[in-house]
């Protein structure tokens, strides 16, 4: 297809924006709404062009064949500055005292562009003060110029639909739930709105004062100022006034610096910008994450106080007499060293075990397993991927081979149909769960929730299951039961790629739709409804997470669950496949480098003779020959005195473990427990030695998130006091047992992973530069894999396989006593225990605290209120918290957050495992409830946006601007006004 611009002929892409192919040529125009994720928004009409003589948005426009574009007509450009002069009408410009000058001001830039000299309508005050009321960010409609870009984006990109804008208003300004104070609104603080904002109307409060160099001035110095500056430009022009906010720009630039990095939190795999001045966190810029674009969550855009938190961990400290004091490095290496060794002599290698950590680099993990394997010599070696991915992982190796998720989140955003089983997505994993409310709501996707909680992907969904607690095996099996029986499954696809399909049919029939109805509390017309949704979908994902894997069928279910998928040909193509949603930021990768008792690296089996052979040579050493102990039986070795020694790296083990009583009472007993973190954390209370450890903003590696996507972090901050990187401190301690390692960047540590992990053996960190990243499996040329099986599975001949499951009982089912079931999970706001979060004033004013979820009607028959304490007690232990009373919950279940050092959930769950892999049954868990004499304020305070009023509607919905009396496109009128795409394209990152 040819377009002529400017008269010049160019090639372009059929349905291209004409917009898109104008900043693709190099051709300038404005476009000030205009932002590629969000689409043609079309309420600031500056991007005017001519085509075939005609005024058209560019942005709203395709390129059509043969078309003639002018874009510095006479007639375009008056419209142009026209349309910009109205912006300038809503928007006091003040560069040079302004925090948002920073060389990316959409306003700022435009107005250099058009070579704005002096406005037509002059800056009009408008009836409205400035709102704080959010913790982490600021909307001043004295500078909102209303392009709706906010309002796009949290109604069509995030989908909270909190923001609109009442075009009918006399002075229209952005709104908030209709016109509540931002602290008092559904907002959830994900940012995306500050993000996208073309200037200075939404900013980060971290920003304020503090990226310029006058713009800390007092406020009345600041007033003082701008007025100044507007005094002058009658007489002088913007153009002069423009060149000094430049200059001041250009300074700041020395100052601040911008450093891409990964999100530490959840396995979404966000990536972004982060600014900063010194060790202030200027703010978090998301633009071109290969998994988010501009999208966070309140955790990645904010949460990142700990890092700077003054009770971080910054010397050695060694626990003499039963206390803590600050020691040396060379002290506490010696130690560890010599201790290390002593009982390795007197009770053998395997006396010892190691925990890595998720949250830490693929770097790091590996090298953490080298230290267990080739320097002490045992393969006791663990993350906490078994805390809850790895049933999961066994469930895909079973029937397709690969531990990971078959696809991308785009495959997800593409499914014609996404199945939800026991994740709360939304908050678990809120920038993924943003792709599935964006297609439910524009696309019209289709969404099937199964979870024990009404929570918002419950709500938004077409079909709402709840089974009873682990039953979702029984369930899924009765789908695929009649899904077969009534001649729906794929049978042309099961022929030609999946074996064992009798055997799998014969394993189905004890599943029928009376047995699982009567199981499940489902009626059998749900049953049917999923299964026929099912069968007429346009390709399926199914989401699930810890409320199916932490089970003693948790490897069973999640088997079930690939079974159902195969059977209706759900693999092999766009938009279909298994998505296990990996929980932090790092546990695929820790167990991809082979943090496991079982496996080295890209799950090359430690028993296998020739891999350890491999291994051996490499590291010129004699390898362990059998599978060590994974973490929860390095629990019972404990116990048993057959397990002496620890190291534990960056896990909460004492907390976030099932059983915890049982869990300290092991600790206890060590004979010696080396941590390494950045706090002292509950577990450090039990060491012996604590190695003080870098966040991820001060170090560099790689993280790999869920969707098997390796990206590289770099460093933003140096270390803070004598904390050193986590991988340099196991290079320490392994070279003070005589290692003779001498990695000098974590790049060399992933060269030599490359070469011995096939999975890996195309990963180098030139080819995960800046943004860029690769989805494993990586070939050595460098070719990645985002879709898998594309080609075949992962086994042996090609095929998949089905692999039958029984369903068993879930343990410590509620009985006389203990009568309600209790289920726990996260929350959007904090992360796991919340080492971290809490350490954010921001979120601490949102969660101050943990609280057990009660139903109204259990609430009604015990007499409970929001704020009333109750204690909780199991067979195990017990806590105290205060109810929140919510419908989120229904009957006898409770729901209690994870979130919490003070009162954790942990110490009410047991010893119960998944059968294959050893997971804690989190959610097999029965409690007694006992009403305390005692009543304080709801936990959930109301400025927290579970209170909030969103108000849904279809973007900015600019007709109505349009619609105004006062409103007449610019230039000659002759507008050609584009319909609005449903879903602007371009946006499947
Ligand atoms: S939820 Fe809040 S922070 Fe997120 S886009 Fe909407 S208004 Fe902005
Ligand atoms: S606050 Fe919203 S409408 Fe106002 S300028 Fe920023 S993005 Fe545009
Ligand atoms: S969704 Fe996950 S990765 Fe993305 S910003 Fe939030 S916590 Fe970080
Ligand atoms: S960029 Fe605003 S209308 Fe096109």
């Amino acid at each position: 297809m040819s377009v002529i611009l400017n008269g010049a002929p160019q090639e372009s892409k059929p349905g291209e924006r004409l917009v898109d192919l104008l900043n693709r040529c190099g051709i300038q125009i404005p476009q000030v709404c205009y932002h590629p994720q969000l689409g043609p928004i079309q309420t600031c009409d500056t991007c005017m062009v001519e085509v075939d003589g005609k005024l058209v948005r560019a942005c709203a426009t395709p390129a059509t064949d043969g078309a003639r574009v002018e874009t510095a007509s006479p007639g375009a450009e008056k419209a142009q500055r026209e349309a910009f002069d109205r912006i300038l009408g809503n928007h006091m410009l003040y560069c040079t005292v302004c925090d948002n000058n920073n060389s990316n001001c959409t306003i700022h830039n435009t107005t250099r562009l058009l070579d704005v000299e002096h406005q037509e309508i002059p800056f009009t005050p408008k009836p409205y003060e400035a709102d704080f009321t959010n913790p982490f960010y600021r909307y001043d409609p004295q500078q909102c110029i209303l392009c709706g870009r906010c309002v796009e984006a949290c109604q069509n990109l995030q989908v909270n639909e909190t923001l609109s804008i009442r075009w009918e208003d006399a002075h229209p300004r952005v709104l908030w739930d209709g016109g509540a104070p931002i602290g008092e609104s559904s907002c959830v603080s994900c940012g995306h709105c500050v993000t996208v904002c073309p200037c200075n109307a939404l900013m980060e409060k971290s920003m304020l004062g503090e990226a310029g160099y006058f713009t800390s001035l007092p406020k009345q110095a600041l007033n003082g100022m701008i007025d100044i500056v507007k005094g002058v430009e009658p007489e002088m022009g913007y153009g002069a006034i423009m060149q000094v906010s430049e200059v001041e720009a250009a300074m700041r630039e020395t100052q601040v610096k911008r450093t891409k990095t990964v999100c530490t939190y959840c396995g979404v795999g966000c990536s972004f910008e982060i600014w900063t001045r010194d060790r202030h966190i200027l703010k978090v810029e998301p633009a071109d994450g290969p998994a988010n674009g501009v999208s966070t969550c309140i955790k990645g855009k904010f949460g990142w106080d700990y890092v700077n938190s003054a009770d971080r961990l910054t010397t050695p400290l060694i626990r003499e007499d039963g206390r803590f004091r600050k020691a040396t490095w060379d002290e506490a290496l010696d130690l560890v060293a010599r201790r290390f060794s002593a009982i390795k002599a007197e009770h053998g290698p395997d006396a010892l075990a190691f925990i890595s950590s998720s949250k830490c680099t693929n770097e790091e993990s590996y090298l953490m397993q080298k230290l267990a394997r080739a320097v002490i010599g045992t393969n006791n070696m663990d993350n906490c991927s078994r805390y809850c991915q790895a049933p999961a992982t066994a469930g895909l190796f079973r029937t397709v081979g690969y531990g990971g998720d078959s696809g991308s989140i785009s495959d997800i955003e593409q499914a014609g149909l996404v199945l939800i089983i026991g994740s709360n997505t939304a908050e678990s994993h809120p920038v993924l769960a943003t792709r599935v409310k964006r297609s439910h709501k524009l696309r019209g996707q289709k969404l099937i929730v199964a979870d024990l909680r009404g929570h918002e992907m419950a709500r938004r969904a077409d079909v709402f299951l709840h089974p009873r607690p682990g039953t979702d095996l029984i369930w899924l099996s009765a789908v695929t039961r009649y899904l077969f029986d009534n001649g729906l499954a794929r049978q042309s696809f099961i022929d030609q790629w999946v074996n064992k399909a009798d055997e799998f049919r014969k394993s189905l029939e004890p599943f029928t739709l009376e047995m699982a109805s009567e199981r499940c509390g489902l009626t059998k017309d749900q049953l049917i409804q999923v299964a026929r949704m099912i069968a007429e979908a346009d390709g399926v994902c199914v989401l699930w997470a810890m409320g199916v894997t932490q089970h003693v069928m948790g490897s069973d279910t999640s088997t079930a669950i690939s079974n159902l998928l195969l059977a209706t040909g759900n693999y092999m193509r766009p938009g279909t496949g298994a998505y296990p949603l990996r929980g932090h930021n790092n546990v695929q990768g820790a167990s991809d480098h082979g943090a496991m008792p079982n496996y080295f690296p890209g799950y090359q089996n430690v028993d296998d003779p020739t891999v350890r052979a491999k291994f051996e040579k490499a590291w010129n050493v004699t390898l362990p020959p059998k599978p060590g102990l994974d973490n929860h039986l390095m629990i019972d070795a404990i116990h048993d005195g057959r397990l002496k020694s620890m190291y534990v790296f960056g896990e909460e083990m004492s907390l976030v473990d099932s059983n915890a009583n049982y869990v300290a009472a092991a600790l206890e007993k060590l004979d010696f427990l080396v941590m390494q973190e950045i706090f002292f954390s509950e577990t450090c209370r039990f060491a012996d030695v604590i190695l003080p450890a870098g966040p991820s903003l001060e170090k560099e590696g790689t993280f790999t998130s869920t969707e098997r996507r390796i990206q590289r972090l770099y460093q933003v901050l140096e270390p803070l006091g004598e904390s050193r990187p986590d991988w340099k401190i196991l290079m320490d301690v392994a070279n003070r047992l005589g290692a003779g390692w001498s990695y000098r960047h974590p790049s060399e540590i992933y060269d030599e992973i490359a070469q011995l992990t096939p999975l890996l053996a195309g990963v180098s960190y030139e080819r995960l530069e800046g943004f860029k990243s690769l989805q494993w499996p990586v070939a050595p040329d460098g070719s990645d894999q985002p879709l898998l099986y594309t080609q075949r599975f992962n086994t042996a001949d090609g095929k998949a396989q089905f692999y039958p499951v029984p369903w068993t009982e879930p343990s410590n089912q509620t009985d006389e006593e203990y009568d309600l079931h209790l289920n726990n999970g996260r929350l959007l706001e904090h992360f796991h225990e919340g080492n971290m979060t809490y350490r954010t004033e921001g979120i601490r004013e949102k969660v101050p605290c943990t609280f057990v979820e009660v139903s109204p009607e259990l609430a009604s028959a015990r007499g409970i209120e929001s704020g009333t304490w109750v204690r909780l007690a199991s067979r195990f232990g017990a806590v105290k918290a205060q109810a929140v009373v919510t419908t989120r919950v229904s009957g006898n279940e409770l729901y209690m957050p994870m979130n919490s050092p003070v009162e954790p959930v942990n110490l009410l769950t047991s010893s119960s495992t998944d059968k294959a892999t050893h997971t804690p049954a989190y959610k097999e868990t029965s409690v007694h409830l006992t009403v305390l004499d005692q009543k304080g304020e709801n936990p959930l305070p109301p400025t927290n946006p579970r209170y909030g009023h969103p108000t849904p509607q279809n973007g900015v919905e600019v007709e109505r601007k349009w619609a105004r009396s006062d409103y007449h496109p610019p230039g000659n009128g002759l507008v050609q006004i584009e319909a609005r795409a449903a879903i602007p394209a371009g946006q499947e990152k």
